[in-house]
């Protein structure tokens, strides 16, 4: 089977895991591709990263889910969040339907956050939501851990998180 892992990375933390499912498939990897890039595959996993509860470039599997039926789709989203079911259902409801999920694989794998490597406009978006989280007058675990993470990058990525993907890649 022809597999390709093909992903958008806007800091690092996608990348990762694409390189760590690549190596672990020994498969084609392809950063920012096009339709043309991986139309020729049996097996497609396309990773991005959460921004503003948006899926960055998955667009690329889900505007083409009639040109690529047949072949297998596997989708990861890596975010800063800790992952709960509660918060990445509705993510993943945006993404595909009720009828897709039940075709498609489709994982959370936990990156990280580093503000010294974003973008102006992301810079801009983050400082947003900082002046925001930081006027809450009850923040929750997590939005005490996201502010912190501001002076401090934080790294969840770990390879072992890979398993279940690779698992329902080679089943
Ligand atoms: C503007 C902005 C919005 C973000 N929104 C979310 C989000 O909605 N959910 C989440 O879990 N993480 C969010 N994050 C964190 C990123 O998803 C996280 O840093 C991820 O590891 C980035 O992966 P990448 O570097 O491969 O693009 C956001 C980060 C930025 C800069």
């Amino acid at each position: 089977m022809k597999t390709i892992v093909a992903y958008k990375s806007k800091s690092g933390y996608t990348k990762k895991y694409a390189q760590w499912i690549a190596q672990e498939l020994n498969c084609d990897i392809k950063e920012n591709a096009e339709l043309s890039d991986i139309i020729n595959y049996d097996v497609i996993i396309y990773g991005g990263g959460m921004y503003a509860g948006g899926f960055n470039g998955a667009k690329l599997i889900t505007k083409n889910l009639d040109r690529l039926s047949g072949k297998k789709i596997v989708l990861f989203a890596v975010g800063s969040n800790p992952g709960r079911e509660h918060e990445m259902q509705p993510f993943w409801n945006k993404v595909l339907t009720a009828e897709q999920q039940k075709n498609i694989g489709h994982f959370y794998l936990r990156g990280g956050f580093d503000f010294s490597r974003l973008t102006k406009g992301d810079k801009i978006l983050m400082k947003m939501l900082k002046m925001r989280l930081q006027s809450l007058k009850n923040p929750t675990e997590d939005d005490l851990g996201l502010l912190a993470a501001y002076d401090n990058p934080v790294d969840f990525s770990d390879k072992a998180n890979i398993k279940d993907l690779i698992e329902y890649v080679l089943k």
